[in-house]
């Protein structure tokens, strides 16, 4: 079982993510981290506990983390994730929960060095640039770093060039791919470019409802927003759920494939949030990413299906 902390900002795709992980068993979610991301942190952190209750896990400790980008404003995404962050399902509130008076970079820092303890990172790199700034050591000793952001070949969805979790807050994502590359280490970059090809249609989700009503309808509570939302802006039937694509590559290395670069994060102009990567080596600088290009996606809907209806 690899330990894992799931640092996110649900969020409809990130709530699919947490579920995925806390069905797999070969994943210890040792905690989930809060970022201020497409829900503000509060909500977010009221949204992880709602997805807690259902899958009956509310044993595992959520922790607040950073309510604001590094430098830029915050923008929530709400109009993609409902009011509610969670698609407008307004799933009541789970009595009784306590905000703990850790944050979630205490947690990360207390834990995280014992080295044998990874991040999948599911929104803005907010909390984990708070890590390097408190504790490099901590965030050095991470064993392996999953995140979804960025995006390569494709193009952004944000801007035409950036995605929302490293666009949302540029410099923290900056600081973690420089401070990676100053420290001969690696984040592996789940991006659009392998995101995209995964999208939850109706014919899955009634499949889903079929096999098992009570979680194909939570599902379907959840995601509707989201389908309405994916329908208007990108003329999609269905709707692309990117987060739990970054905890099934934890979880399995064979779906994604990609390739090793030195990548950088743009933190203003128009290109702001970009992540550039420079693949054909002009820098010629040691890669400090892998980024993802290529997915399997039977043997994603193999592993989210096979789980998630067997809850
Ligand atoms: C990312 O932004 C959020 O809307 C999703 O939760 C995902 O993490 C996709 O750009
Ligand atoms: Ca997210």
């Amino acid at each position: 079982m690899q330990k894992v902390i799931i640092d996110c900002d649900p969020g409809i795709d990130d709530s699919l993510a947490i579920m995925l992980a806390l069905k797999s068993p070969e994943i210890e979610v040792v905690g989930i981290t809060i970022v201020a991301g497409n829900s503000p942190a509060e909500m977010g952190f009221r949204n992880a506990k709602k997805i807690l209750s259902f899958m009956g896990r509310l044993d595992v400790p959520v922790y607040i983390g950073a309510q604001k980008p590094r430098v830029r404003d915050y923008i929530n995404a709400l109009d993609t994730h409902g009011e509610d962050g969670l698609g407008e399902s307004f799933l009541p509130d789970v009595p009784d929960q306590d905000i703990p008076s850790k944050t979630a970079v205490e947690f990360m820092s207390e834990i995280l060095k014992s080295g044998d303890v990874s991040v999948i990172a599911l929104g803005p790199l907010t909390n984990l640039a708070e890590l390097i700034d408190t504790d490099l050591a901590a965030f050095l000793s991470i064993k392996r770093l999953v995140s979804m952001g960025g995006n390569f070949r494709s193009h952004g969805n944000c801007s035409p060039v950036a995605e929302y979790n490293y666009w949302e807050d540029p410099d923290s994502a900056a600081l973690v791919y420089d401070t990676l590359y100053e420290n001969h280490k690696k984040i592996e970059m789940v991006g659009l470019d392998v995101t995209r090809e995964i999208v939850l249609t109706p014919e899955i989700l009634g499949k889903m409802k079929e096999a098992n009503p009570k979680v194909g309808g939570f599902i379907e509570k959840i995601t509707y927003f989201y389908f309405k939302f994916h329908w208007e802006w990108e003329h999609i039937r269905g709707c692309v759920i990117n987060d739990p694509l970054a905890v099934a590559q934890f979880i399995d290395p064979d779906i994604l494939n990609g390739l090793e670069a030195f990548t950088q994060i743009e933190t203003g102009g128009i290109s702001i949030g970009q992540s550039v990567v420079d693949s054909m080596g002009f820098y010629r600088k040691d890669s400090n990413a892998v980024i993802y290009t290529e997915v399997d996606k039977q043997k994603f809907w193999d592993m989210f299906l096979k789980r998630i209806i067997k809850l």
